[in-house]
């Protein structure tokens, strides 16, 4: 296990059994198990202050009150950010469709947005959007290892460039982006920078730099629950933009034909929000705190390291990313080669065959001895296409998973 901080058993779900045995989960990528801390954070949140925020005077409704605004505190504090720069989204995606819809809604024809070929959908389909009116879409490369391309990231910073949005971990390739370099030189060539954090606060210590002008990430991702994402926003930043959605709350004054609104962050957070997920995201945040950031990567460090080591001994299995573990996340995409007599008969005859098995089938292979992968395309279609495939099987870490997941998951892999 990680540390004395985190028991398996904290997490009630690691207790049911799937066809009388436990679950090997492996797919923390997508979302991440919940410990009883953060589910707790929530019932008693239901059970003792629950009430609307920021509208009413009683006792109850001020508890309600600071419990969320507390919670808005802690996850600033987390990536060392200021509380009036957290607003508090349903996800990722929402976060950076925020973005687009509000900073986006100002660029003119002709302006260019830069992002990778190693983007989720997240960071790709609200930039594509303004591609309607003109504006361009440029896609970063990277090497055969997985490597972001910076002098091609460079070379296409241009004048027109007004917006720099890049991922920080790949959530595929598993690739580590040096985001304070790209940072400095978006920010030198005078463009926003936004960084797709989804994959990397969860999973490694963060902290605000000068050049990050806004940060997104899913609580979900992090032991939180799901429904409550983060925009981290500079606070002049955030006071320049137009609001994304209106309506109660986020206002100062109204009048027949006209509106004051508030000041940010309760300026981007129309209605009712989602308090319960607010106060289990703290919960989730003081879990992760008491165990470590450098923790939680020193443990997926080595937890990834072994996996890539037994992979490589799997001669069929091809798997994606950065060789060495420093330069990648707890997230291993890869695919395996079917050597069965039936191919070769066939490829002997000159008949086109695909080598690799589907990865819906590795995914089911596998699911029927309890071990839990994602496969597809990972919501990273142009990903997929630049790497020639049409989907991979993918086993992610976290502070939960142990060697003896490692174990079970490479020796499960190599009876295909
Ligand atoms: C890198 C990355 N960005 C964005 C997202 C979208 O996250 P959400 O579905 O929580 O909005 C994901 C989800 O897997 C991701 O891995």
């Amino acid at each position: 296990m990680i540390s004395d901080f985190c028991k398996k058993e904290d997490f009630p779900i690691f207790k049911k059994k799937f066809n009388g045995k436990s679950m090997v989960y492996l797919d923390s990528t997508a979302t991440t198990q919940k410990p009883k801390q953060v589910l707790d954070a929530i019932v008693n949140y239901y059970e003792g202050s629950n009430a609307n925020v920021h509208r009413s005077v009683y006792k109850l409704a001020d508890d309600a009150t600071e419990l969320y605004e507390n919670s808005r505190s802690n996850v600033a504090e987390f990536i060392g950010a200021r509380s009036n720069e957290i607003v508090f989204t349903r996800n990722t995606t929402e976060s950076l469709n925020l973005l687009s819809f509000t900073i986006g809604e100002s660029l003119r024809k002709g302006d260019r947005i830069l992002i990778t070929s190693m983007e989720h959908h997240s960071n790709i389909l609200p930039w594509m959007r303004l591609e309607e009116r003109g504006i361009y879409l440029d896609y970063v490369g990277f090497d055969k290892e997985g490597h972001l391309d910076i002098e091609d990231l460079k070379s296409k910073l241009k004048r027109e460039t007004k917006i720099v949005s890049v991922t920080h971990q790949s959530n595929v390739l598993g690739t580590i982006n040096p985001i304070e370099e790209i940072g400095k030189a978006a920010k030198e060539n005078g463009s926003t920078f936004i960084i797709d954090a989804a994959q990397s606060v969860p999973h490694m210590p963060f902290k605000m730099k000068e050049q990050y002008d806004f940060v997104a990430f899913s609580g979900h991702k992090m032991l939180g629950p799901m429904g409550i994402g983060v925009l981290y926003g500079k606070y002049h930043l955030l006071e320049e933009m137009p609001p994304f959605n209106r309506g109660g709350e986020m206002i100062k004054d109204v009048d027949f034909h006209s509106a004051i609104f508030e000041d940010p962050p309760i300026k981007f957070e129309a209605g009712t929000p989602n308090v319960e997920g607010a106060v289990g995201l703290a919960a989730a945040v003081y879990y992760l705190k008491k165990i470590g950031m450098e923790e939680v990567r020193r443990h997926e460090k080595h937890l990834t390291s072994m996996t890539l080591k037994k992979l490589e001994d799997l001669k069929n299995v091809k798997y994606y990313g950065p060789r060495n573990a420093e330069e990648r996340g707890g997230v291993i995409a890869f695919n395996v080669e079917d050597s069965s007599n039936l191919k070769n008969d066939l490829e002997s005859k000159n008949v086109k065959v695909d080598r690799l098995y589907h990865s819906h089938d590795i995914a089911t292979f596998l699911d029927e001895r309890n071990v839990y992968v994602r496969s597809g395309h990972h919501c990273a279609e142009p990903l997929m296409r630049s790497l020639h495939l049409p989907g991979t099987a993918r086993a992610s870490f976290y502070v939960y998973n142990g060697e003896e997941d490692v174990e079970a998951f490479v020796s499960s892999l190599g009876e295909l």
